[in-house]
């Protein structure tokens, strides 16, 4: 699999081409205590190389094709850090042709570059190494009356490999699949504990607990339990307040597994029964998001996915008298926006907001099977929103699910997790 992507990568830079390929570094927490190690996007998609601080270079313009520089084994940091690979394990299990110390790798540098056409790499990452690369450059561009020619050309080879990313193999749809399983089991756990006088953070500890219990690396971002008004503020994750009855909760959780994310929301009441302002603000979301999700099918597109369901919001704001007018105008206007501020789709994968276009020669660009995105409409009333009727003010909901666009259709990766008021009712009342 990571091998048919780098040929794939590498037939696309042509011929007389070096790539550059930084893997992440560990990321400092406070002082001397780091974050849990989690490898670059690109780099795990292109080398499944799991360990801090490799480098890749893979290259056209001569053999090896593939060389990794990676931090050699080491007996004493192993005691304190855990097994690495080391030289020997870059080339027996990770099918690099050749591997040396990444102490060697910017005295290197100068010679990996030398004969190429086009150097691909982001600039801006590690600044000694774009500073090699442009020196060397130089350099040789002073010897050209040598006969030297220096690369014509950094690229940034995030174009290709995005363009990769974006259209997912069918086992990263097998991994997306039970990452989102495992994500239904996380948030039913969490409607089955929700009950007024519980803490936000009891639900999210819950659903992290369920992460790890099923094998994951954790959440893919930081979880949301927004009880009440914290549910209108989109990325509130101190989730410490507790949740009281008439209330609704929204959260905002998904797991990450093999590095693929999974991107959920559900919003149910604490009491266990929709009532009122909530349950007619959450009637209108799900109508839009139902109205989205008919819209996730190729040759279709992210812009009308959204522009469907703001057209069932902005009905539905309509019919709660919470705008007036005329919904074409007033989508015209987006006057939607003070209560629906986001966009309704995301691409998803790797990075749970996915890499890939959106648009192709400026257009919005149309959906193939394999993109895989969420369909997540929301309606928002801040309390300091002075333009809503009292009764609507603090109620914020978000219905998010994760499809893949199949040849006919879409599959909802999410599906198992109820949606409809009775189910989540039913869901909610099942302790
Ligand atoms: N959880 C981030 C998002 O929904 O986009
Ligand atoms: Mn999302
Ligand atoms: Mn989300």
């Amino acid at each position: 699999m990571f091998a048919e992507r780098r040929h794939k990568l590498l037939d696309a830079m042509g011929p007389d081409a070096v790539a550059i390929l930084l893997g992440q570094t560990l990321v400092s927490r406070s002082n001397d205590t780091d974050y849990p190690f989690r490898q670059d996007s690109d780099f795990w998609y292109l080398t499944g190389f799991d360990h801090p601080g490799a480098i890749a270079v893979l290259r056209t313009d001569a053999d090896p094709t593939y060389t990794l520089y990676v931090e050699p084994r080491d007996p004493a940091a192993e005691t304190w850090t855990g097994y690495r690979p080391g030289i020997e394990g870059a080339v027996a299990d990770y099918a690099a042709d050749e591997a040396y110390e990444r102490s060697k790798f910017l005295g290197d540098l100068p010679h990996l570059i030398e004969k190429a056409r086009h150097v691909h790499h982001v600039l801006g990452r590690d600044s000694r190494v774009d500073e090699c690369i442009t020196q060397t450059i130089e350099e040789l561009r002073r010897r050209s009356r040598q006969g030297v020619s220096p690369p014509e050309a950094i690229i940034d080879p995030r174009g290709i490999v995005h363009e990769m990313r974006l259209i997912k193999e069918p086992a990263e749809i097998d991994i997306m699949r039970r990452a989102a399983a495992i994500s239904a089991e996380a948030h039913k756990a969490a409607a089955r504990l929700a009950h007024p006088g519980a803490y936000e953070y009891e639900l999210q500890a819950v659903i992290e607990y369920t992460f790890r219990r099923r094998g994951t690396r954790g959440a893919a971002y930081s979880t949301i339990v927004g009880g009440g008004s914290n549910g209108t503020i989109l990325h509130y994750v101190t989730n410490q307040a507790k949740l009281s009855d008439r209330e609704l909760v929204l959260i905002d959780a998904g797991c990450e597994l093999e590095g693929y994310a999974s991107d959920v929301t559900r919003t149910y009441p604490i009491g266990g029964r929709f009532a009122g302002p909530g349950r007619a603000i959450y009637e209108v979301v799900f109508e839009a998001q139902q109205a989205a999700l008919d819209q996730c099918n190729p040759g279709s597109t992210i812009a009308k996915i959204h522009d469907a369901a703001v057209r069932r919001i902005v009905e539905g704001l309509l019919e709660l008298k919470l705008l007036s007018g005329d919904v074409d105008t007033l989508i015209a206007e987006e006057k939607h926006r003070p209560f629906y501020m986001h966009g309704t789709s995301h691409w998803l994968g790797l990075d749970v907001h996915d890499v890939g276009s959106y648009r192709t020669d400026g257009d919005p660009r149309p959906l193939e099977p394999g993109m895989c995105l969420t369909v997540e409409p929301g309606i928002y009333i801040a309390e300091s929103n002075d333009a809503a009727d009292l009764r609507y003010r603090g109620i914020g909901v978000r219905i998010e699910d994760d499809v893949v666009i199949t040849p006919d259709g879409h599959e909802n990766l999410t599906e198992a997790i109820p949606r409809a008021p009775d189910e989540l009712e039913a869901l909610v009342s099942d302790r």
